[in-house]
């Protein structure tokens, strides 16, 4: 399990991006053990056996409206839980110090700004919001708050992208200055929740956030200035894409809303590009792919392998990282240096607004036909 931070995070061009501070108010004693309460019995079980496994942290409720997928969940637990239906009665839990938000996207806000009320640290899922406004709203109330309030970003957070991030730290790409990044999967529109397919849903704020969100930080987090796209929905409303190439009926996919497909390109301040991609179905072979261009050397995610020229020759290295912390350990971790130590958040929900702000961005240039301009708090145009 690891401990603490052994790896810098924190990326160099730190004046471009927002850090927020973990109140010391809110920060509990050192020796105590945070004590967290669970909301979304999906990717909440990731989380939650990951965040019970740190002997820092005990899980200690659990909150859906299946009381099955809680028993499931409770079992795999090392310590008994408490069920909860009602998100707001496990707010109101005095016995909880922090709350990790797993729901469907559009319940984020609600039950974030609920946790942050009562004085709870919170750890919410990507994407932050369903639109900008209500991500804005968390970022607002949680700071006021002074609580931690973290992402759970599983690729920023995975152990590759974190070992590029370390090598960009350390200054060996030189100046990133373009990036590519895309999440391409040939049949994998989610079925088993129509919030991923109505509005607020979608492939760009579901796998385009994560590919988004990591080449965004490992390009150190820079200012977006404007963005372009296309995005739409070839695939879903046909009753085609779907998860592992199986049929959906027709009443499933009569309500999809939302686009199966984005691309775009995203200019930041410094003249910075990054070339963005997210389909959930495509005739395509499936990829999640993140690429760095330096002046010095350039990378790839998949497989893990850094471009450098020595001498006018080629020098590339392909990198087996030994087996570690997963990501899920390393957010469980961070979260709880964060709540119990004061450790600054280098994920703070802020980030999950910056990110939000973009990928609305782009799904607004396709709405407009053309490019949308960012300043530095709201989209405009
Ligand atoms: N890698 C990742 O970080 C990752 C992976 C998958 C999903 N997610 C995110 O997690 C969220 C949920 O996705 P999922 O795949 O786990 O979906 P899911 O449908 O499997 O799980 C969502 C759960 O939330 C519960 N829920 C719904 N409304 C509720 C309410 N009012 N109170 C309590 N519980 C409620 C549902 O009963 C369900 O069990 C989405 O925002 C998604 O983007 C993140």
């Amino acid at each position: 399990m690891m401990r603490g931070r052994t790896l810098p995070l924190l990326r160099p061009r730190l004046g471009s991006g927002r850090i927020t501070l973990a109140s010391t108010r809110n920060c509990l004693n050192m020796s105590q053990q945070l004590r967290i309460g669970i909301i979304g019995m999906g990717i909440g079980r990731q989380n939650a056996r990951a965040l019970a496994a740190n002997p820092r942290a005990v899980v200690t409720a659990l909150c859906d409206l299946e009381q099955q997928r809680m028993d499931e969940v409770a079992r795999e637990l090392p310590e008994p839980v408490e069920s909860f239906t009602d998100y707001k009665a496990l707010c109101r839990d005095s016995r909880i110090d922090a709350v990790f938000i797993g729901s469907p996207n559009q319940l984020h806000v609600p039950m974030g700004l609920e946790a942050v009320h009562r004085g709870k640290h919170i750890l919410v899922t990507k994407p932050l919001a369903d639109t900008e406004q209500s991500a804005a709203e968390l970022v607002e109330a949680a700071e006021k708050a002074g609580v931690v309030a973290m992402m759970s970003l599983s690729t920023r957070f995975s152990p590759a992208v974190r070992h590029l991030g370390a090598t960009a730290s350390d200054g060996d790409f030189g100046e990133l200055y373009y990036a590519r990044a895309r999440s391409i999967r040939r049949s994998g529109i989610p079925a088993w929740n129509l919030g991923f397919i109505q509005c607020g849903g979608g492939a760009f704020r579901d796998m385009g956030v994560h590919a988004l969100d990591a080449a965004w930080w490992l390009l150190g987090r820079p200012e977006p200035v404007s963005i372009t796209g296309v995005a739409g929905a070839r695939f879903g409303p046909r009753g085609m894409g779907y998860w592992d190439f199986k049929a959906v009926s027709r009443e499933v996919y009569r309500h999809y809303e939302s686009d199966d497909y984005a691309g775009g390109f995203v200019r930041f301040d410094g003249g910075i590009g990054l070339q963005i991609e997210s389909f959930w179905a495509s005739h395509q072979p499936p990829e999640f792919q993140i690429e760095l261009f330096g002046t010095e050397a350039g990378a790839r995610l998949q497989p893990l392998s850094i471009y450098r020229t020595h001498h006018h020759v080629p020098h590339d290295t392909t990198i087996n990282l030994p087996k570690g912390p997963s990501a899920w350990d390393n957010i469980a971790a961070h979260f709880i240096d964060c709540c119990l130590d004061g450790v600054v958040c280098e994920a703070p929900v802020r980030d999950g607004l910056m990110v939000q702000r973009m990928l609305e961005a782009l799904l607004d240039s396709t709405q407009k036909g053309r490019e949308v301009r960012l300043d530095g708090s709201r989209c405009v145009t």
